[in-house]
């Protein structure tokens, strides 16, 4: 059930390796890109308590010296109130640039290890061993690191590739449901954007997945990971269809920061929610047929996910702001509201143009 999916970006390409079991060779799979045989691994309480034994025996079978930096886990720590304390932590452990930094955990860790790596000594070469589904489908490959700011998420960051990603899918089984459900949001995603095949087996796997079942977690985390990995090489600076990953989230941007990011409304329920009503917005434009979009609404709601924005966590919304919010969004360009909509299942594309009256609409609808 293990695959090895390559990501090719020339000198910066790297192996994404996924499938049951990964963790405890680990130590063995990140031993080449760790040249002085010291690996520095960042990663929170929970997953420390989970698995980190796990990934320190690898470490110590492929004889790497290692020491452990456990965090806070929730995304407070992804701010410069948790990336300060790291660097001077790894400051003072005297990390050198021939050093290996492992990041283990989900988005959080991810982001700021990644981020902290890029800049530490002017760069310290790192990995991701992402433990979230989230974060295995979506956060750990492509490079995008950052932190969060009081003016907003993820605003200061790096593009920092990963010399490896290892996305162990038994991991998952310690992961809380509501966290699994979010995540799968991001592999549904995949099929809707581009690969309605792919969007029917979600239809028939997905309580599989939610329940952990190896074999269908396995096959719909590689099928994920190819689509980022086909996405990111075509466009790694987002100068384009990288844009099309967006599916679902100017709403999932606006919805979470309406509410504050008080974590009441984790990221993927805020990225389905956002995914119903980008298909509800093209049918309404009449791009969409209407059957599309029900059947996209009513898969969401059966693995219970709410699209419902009156029962959303965080409600009431209220429209003027969420107006605003998307408008400010940093895919809007020069006051045009940029949307990805679908002119079917599979089917997405960037609208550079969508009007703003036709969005307000739907809002208020959705809210009323
Ligand atoms: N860089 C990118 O391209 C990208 C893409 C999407 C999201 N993100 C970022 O990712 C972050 C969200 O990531 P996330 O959803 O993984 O959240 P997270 O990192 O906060 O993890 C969620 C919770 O699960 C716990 N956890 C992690 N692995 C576990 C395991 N195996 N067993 C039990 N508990 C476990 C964590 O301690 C935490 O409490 C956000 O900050 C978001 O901005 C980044
Ligand atoms: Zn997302």
């Amino acid at each position: 059930m293990s695959e090895t999916i390559s990501v090719h970006l020339g000198d910066r390409s790297y192996e994404v390796h996924t499938g049951p079991g990964l963790l405890a060779r680990a130590g063995q799979l990140i031993a080449p890109f760790a040249q002085s045989g010291r690996a520095f691994v960042i990663t929170d309480h929970n997953v420390r308590e989970h698995h980190g034994n796990t990934l320190t025996g690898s470490l110590d079978a492929a004889h790497l010296k290692h020491v452990t930096f456990s965090l806070d886990p929730g995304e407070q720590t992804k701010s410069f109130h948790g990336l300060e304390p790291l660097l001077s932590a790894l400051l003072q452990a005297n990390i050198a640039r021939n050093d290996l930094i492992v990041a283990f955990g989900g988005g959080v860790i991810g982001d700021l290890a990644g981020l902290a790596a890029g800049l530490i000594k002017r760069g310290v070469p790192f990995v991701q061993i992402p433990t979230t589904l989230l974060a295995q489908v979506d956060s750990s490959v492509g490079g995008k690191t950052a932190i969060d700011m009081p003016e907003g998420k993820n605003l200061v960051g790096l593009v920092n590739q990963p010399r490896a990603v290892i996305a162990d899918t038994s991991v998952l089984a310690t992961l809380p449901e509501r966290e699994r459900r979010a995540g799968y949001a991001e592999i549904v995603k995949a099929g809707l954007i581009a690969d309605a095949e792919f969007y029917a087996w979600c239809e028939s796997h997905a309580q599989a997945i939610l329940a952990c079942d190896q074999q269908a977690l396995s096959h719909a985390v590689a099928h994920a990971i190819r689509f980022k990995a086909f996405v990111v090489e075509a466009d790694e600076m987002e100068q384009g269809e990288r844009a099309l990953l967006n599916l679902g989230h100017t709403f999932a941007h606006a919805l979470e920061a309406h509410g504050g990011y008080t974590g009441q409304l984790l990221h993927g329920e805020a990225v389905a929610a956002g995914i119903a009503l980008a298909f509800k917005l093209s049918a309404q434009l009449g791009i969409c047929p209407e059957a599309d979009a029900k059947r996209v609404i009513a898969h969401l709601q059966s693995i219970g996910f709410i699209t419902d924005l009156r029962q959303l966590p965080g409600a009431p919304f209220n429209v003027d702001k969420l107006m605003a919010l998307i408008a400010s969004d940093k895919k809007a360009a020069a006051g045009k509201l940029t949307f990805i909509l679908a002119r079917a299942i599979g089917r997405a594309f960037i609208e550079r143009d969508a009007p703003a009256d036709v969005v307000r609409e739907l809002l208020q609808q959705e809210t009323q």
